[in-house]
């Protein structure tokens, strides 16, 4: 049988972290080891398909940057044009690797699987989770049935999708989950299976391009907390960013030193109402009056999610209302 082709992108994080103790699990150095080095370990990954590798950039994924988004979303669309390449596994710190999985998610433009993967422990630490994980994404790349699924985050034997998965916790390997939506399949003993599909809309159905784009447009989060102030949202406004997500209270709530200088605004810049909490739907016109206030209910993306939509919702248009239909339907 004809094994798949699969191109496995490596971009750094702790899976290709070093520490100077195997019991060290912080206080490591992340992005050490390259990606043909950390494959070596895995030589199995061979029967399942055939792998090609390269090395992105080697960083710890909190110094990930749009502009790096952008160089790996239009390097993607082109490997996936080829018909030598089948599917893609990124080896991604897991600080940011939901965020470049949404940026992927909505801007690659191919049906073909495209996995993202991590670790919580360095690659030199007893039980490191990072073979196994690898060794999954690329089952789950090599899978005919992760066509057509989005972008995907395979983590702990789970696979979940961009749009849904964070990471929740600073230290569990099982710290990707699904924000109460659960994983959309997993990969037991070397068996990839899918329960289901997410429902919003994704890669070739998406009409986000970034063909053309060098420049993302500046979108800030500012947090809510009790007594907080509107200083965070004014300074940001001031200095002229596209927009700000909030993440507020509950269902996207602010509190009333934020409400009259947020309605002050118009939207402009573009205010998203998201929320603080792990979970849930900010919903229009819920405790806060989105058309009075000129501001777009985030419904159920995370603050770092919603920060992305909008970036590359403002690309296309100023109209609060095509924006809000876009947070409907990514
Ligand atoms: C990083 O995001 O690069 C460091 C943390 C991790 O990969 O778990």
């Amino acid at each position: 049988m004809k094994l798949p082709n699969i191109k496995i992108i490596g971009t750094g994080g702790t899976i290709a972290g070093v520490a100077d103790s195997k019991v060290k699990t912080v206080g490591y150095k992340s992005g050490q080891v390259s990606i043909l080095d950390l494959l070596s370990e895995i030589p199995e990954a061979s029967n399942v398909a055939n792998i090609t590798a390269e090395q992105f950039c080697q960083i710890g994924s909190e110094h990930m940057t749009e502009a790096i988004w952008l160089d790996l979303a239009k390097h993607i669309n082109e490997l996936l044009k080829s018909n030598e390449i089948d599917g893609i596994v990124i080896t991604h710190g897991t600080d940011t690797l939901e965020e470049t999985a949404y940026f992927l998610n909505l801007t690659i433009k191919s049906s073909k699987p495209v996995v993202l993967v991590g670790a919580m422990r360095p690659a030199t630490a007893l039980s490191a989770d990072g073979p196994l994980n690898l060794f999954d994404a690329i089952l789950v790349a090599a899978e005919p049935m992760s066509h057509c699924k989005g972008v995907l985050i395979c983590f702990g034997n789970t696979i979940i999708s961009a749009r849904e998965g964070t990471k929740t916790s600073t230290h569990q390997t099982n710290t990707f989950q699904g924000r109460g939506f659960g994983c959309i399949g997993t990969i037991v003993s070397g068996i990839v299976r899918y329960n289901y599909n997410t429902t919003k809309k994704h890669t070739v159905e998406s009409v986000f391009s970034i063909d053309d784009v060098d420049v993302l447009p500046t979108v800030e989060i500012a947090y809510q907390f009790a007594g907080s102030k509107e200083c965070m949202v004014r300074a940001v406004a001031e200095l002229g960013v596209d927009a700000v997500v909030i993440a507020g209270f509950g269902g996207g709530n602010f509190n009333k030193n934020l409400s009259e200088y947020v309605k002050s605004l118009s939207g402009k810049p573009v205010i998203v109402r998201s929320t603080r909490v792990a979970s849930g739907a900010v919903v229009r016109n819920g405790d806060i009056n989105d058309d009075e206030y000129g501001t777009i209910a985030g419904d159920d993306l995370s603050p770092q999610k919603a920060r992305i939509l909008v970036m590359l919702a403002l690309l296309k248009t100023k109209d609060l209302g095509e924006i809000q239909n876009f947070f409907y339907e990514y």
